[in-house]
C-alpha cells in the first residue's frame, strides 16, 4: 500500500460570501485567533504526516505563496531583538524548502476542476484533499485519523460529521448503512441532496484520501450540479470499482465559509487556546451576561 505523503489544497474560491473583507485578501488569510485559516489547515496536514502541499490556486492569491515562505527580514529583526519564542513559532509554522507547490486553476469550474489541476504534481500516488474553509477541532489531528484508517482499509476515505437534518441539503451526504462504527464503508453518496431527501446526516467534512485513478475520471470534464465538475460525481463513479469508506469525526466542526460558522470557530479556538482560554471565558461570560 502507499503511503499518504501528498495533500491538495483547493485555495482558489472568490470568498463572495466575505464581501468587503475578501475584497483585496483571500478569505483562506481571515485569521481564527491568531493564524491565517489556511494555517490552521496546513497545520492539520503536517501533524498527520503530510510531506507535500499542493495549493491550488487562483489570481489573488499570491499572498498565500507569501505566508507559507520564509522572511529573512523579519527573521533577522526578531533574532536582533532576542524574539527567541516569536521566532521559532514561525519556523514552526512554515513547511520546509520544496515542501510546497502552487498551481492555478485558471477558471472557476468546480472543486473536480480545482483537483484535476494538481494531477502533475500529485502523480500516480495516493494523496490527502483538504477544503480549507473547514476547521476540525479536536483532541487529534482528523487527516491523521483518517490516515491511521487507510492503514486498515485502503482505497478511498472520506471524513464525515453529523449536522442537524436542515442543514444536510448544504453538504455531501454519505450513508453508511446503519453502521455506528468510526470507520464504515460507504454505501451511498449524494452532492446537496434535496431538502428532506437526504438518506443520513452525515455531511462530508472536507477531508478525503483519494486514489490517483480520480484523476482519470475527471478529466472527463463532465458538468454536475450547478454546471460544475463535481467532485463527488467522480467518487460515485470511482466507488462502483474501489472501495469507498467514510471516517467520523467526533470534535467539533467549523464551516468557515459562512459567518456564523466563522465566529463560532474564532470563540471556540479562543477558548481551546492554552495562553488566551482562560481570560476569553470571563469576557464571553460578561458579555452574554
Ligand atoms: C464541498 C463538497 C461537499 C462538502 C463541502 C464541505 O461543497 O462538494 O461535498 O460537504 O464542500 O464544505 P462546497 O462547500 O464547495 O459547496
Amino acid at each position: 500500500m502507499k503511503p499518504i505523503r501528498k495533500a491538495v489544497i483547493p485555495v482558489a474560491g472568490l470568498g463572495t460570501r466575505f464581501l468587503p473583507a475578501t475584497k483585496a485578501m483571500p478569505k483562506e488569510m481571515l485569521t481564527v485567533v491568531d493564524r491565517p485559516v489556511i494555517q490552521h489547515v496546513v497545520d492539520e496536514a503536517r501533524k498527520a504526516g503530510i510531506e507535500h502541499v499542493v495549493f491550488v490556486t487562483g489570481r489573488n492569491k499570491n499572498v498565500i505563496e507569501d505566508h507559507f515562505d520564509r522572511q529573512y527580514e523579519l527573521e533577522d529583526t526578531l533574532k536582533s531583538r532576542g524574539k527567541v519564542k516569536e521566532l521559532a513559532a514561525l519556523e514552526a509554522d512554515t513547511p520546509g524548502a520544496g515542501a510546497t507547490s502552487f498551481t492555478r486553476q485558471q477558471a472557476p469550474l468546480g472543486l473536480g476542476h480545482a483537483v484535476w489541476c494538481a494531477r502533475d504534481i500529485i502523480g500516480n500516488e495516493p494523496f490527502a484533499l483538504l477544503l480549507p474553509d473547514m476547521l476540525h477541532l479536536g483532541e487529534t489531528a482528523f487527516l491523521g485519523d483518517m490516515i491511521e484508517a487507510y492503514g486498515q482499509t485502503g482505497g478511498n476515505l472520506i471524513g464525515v460529521y453529523p449536522v442537524a437534518d436542515e442543514e444536510t441539503h448544504q453538504y455531501g451526504i454519505v450513508d453508511v448503512a446503519g453502521s455506528a462504527e468510526k470507520v464504515a464503508k460507504i454505501a451511498r453518496m449524494v452532492e446537496k441532496p434535496a431538502r428532506g431527501t437526504a438518506p443520513s446526516n452525515l455531511a462530508i467534512s472536507g477531508r478525503y484520501i483519494l486514489q490517483p485513478t480520480i484523476f482519470g475520471l475527471l478529466s472527463r470534464q463532465e458538468r454536475g450540479a450547478g454546471g460544475e465538475i463535481q467532485l463527488t460525481d467522480s467518487m460515485l463513479t470511482l466507488a462502483r470499482s474501489e472501495p469507498f469508506h467514510a471516517v467520523r469525526f467526533d470534535g467539533q466542526v467549523y464551516d468557515t465559509g459562512s459567518k456564523l460558522g466563522f465566529l463560532a470557530a474564532n470563540v471556540a479556538y479562543a477558548l481551546a487556546n492554552p495562553e488566551l482560554g482562560k481570560d476569553f471565558r470571563m469576557i464571553l461570560k460578561s458579555l452574554a451576561g
